[in-house]
């Protein structure tokens, strides 16, 4: 089995990616202020799944060193694409699960929103940890950090959608219940039975004024990873249906509310 067969690759989320997965300007400062301390005094940092470069080009301009690996090509075009044309710091197509970097090459390894997406996410894990020199830093947000009313939406949508036969919708054919990183809960004891130390970051704010509309028009337009593999048809009736269920719950889809969501950032302290 291929490595995109066994994670999800990106390729067809390129052109939305950073329509819908946006941060607020302020959710990225704060966060860029607080990885910056943690690379600060470190060699080269590399981001396992990249993407488009979410987190790693405002690092890279707030001085960071980066480099960064993907399985899709089209989310690294788009990352230099955003980057002017260019992108600015090494970037190849690459599998996390087998890093085509010599051990002791990096200062620090980040992945973000990735480990969920990668069956062998162990291994994902093992490999930063190679190519980080010791005494280096891993830092992973395992992903979540929207409002909870987003993540209610998404529950009832995957109900609706009876989106569990997809879900994680990792893998082909019989082996597409292949599971990424589930709980954060197993990365701090695999981590653990490596030596490293897990320090909680502090966490960053993240609100939403995303309508309540627009997050499930994002589901209902198939524009989630875990809904990929569902029939349009499938799609459309859940949506019409969690529609109806949350304007019974929220009122007026269509209104503008601040939110209130979380970022917890994981640091693992490799040993010396
Ligand atoms: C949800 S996006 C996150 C991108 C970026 N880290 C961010 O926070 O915006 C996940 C990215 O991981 C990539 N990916 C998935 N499995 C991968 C693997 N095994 N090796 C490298 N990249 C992978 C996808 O192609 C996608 O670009």
């Amino acid at each position: 089995m291929t490595a995109a067969e066994r994670s999800v690759t990106f390729d067809q989320a390129a052109d939305y990616y950073d329509r819908t997965r946006a941060l607020p300007n302020a959710t990225v400062r704060a966060m860029v202020d607080l990885l910056r301390g943690e690379l600060a005094g470190r060699g080269r940092a590399l981001e396992s799944g990249v993407g488009t470069g979410r987190i790693a080009l405002p690092l890279y301009r707030a001085g960071a060193r980066m480099a960064g690996v993907d399985l899709s090509a089209p989310m690294l075009q788009r990352l230099a694409y955003n980057a002017g044309g260019t992108a600015p710091f090494p970037v190849a197509v690459a599998d996390a699960t087998r890093l085509p970097f010599a051990e002791d090459t990096f200062g620090a390894g980040i992945a973000c929103h990735v480990l969920h997406l990668v069956a062998d996410w162990k291994l994902a894990t093992d490999e930063l940890v190679r190519v980080v020199q010791p005494g280096g830093v891993l830092l992973v947000d395992p992903g979540g950090g929207w409002p909870d009313e987003h993540a209610e939406l998404t529950t009832r949508f995957q109900q609706e959608a009876n989106a569990q036969a997809a879900l994680p919708g990792v893998g082909a054919g019989a082996d597409r219940m292949l599971t990424g990183l589930g709980r954060a809960a197993d990365l701090d004891a695999a981590m653990a039975a490596r030596g490293a130390r897990l320090r909680l970051l502090p966490t960053v704010a993240n609100p939403s004024t995303k309508p309540l509309s627009a997050v499930i028009g994002e589901m209902e337009e198939g524009q989630r990873s875990w809904n990929w593999q569902l029939p349009s048809t499938d799609l459309r009736r859940a949506g019409a249906a969690v529609r109806a269920w949350a304007q019974q719950r929220w009122g007026d889809l269509d209104a503008g509310r601040e939110l209130v969501g979380e970022i917890q950032w994981r640091a693992y302290d490799l040993p010396g």
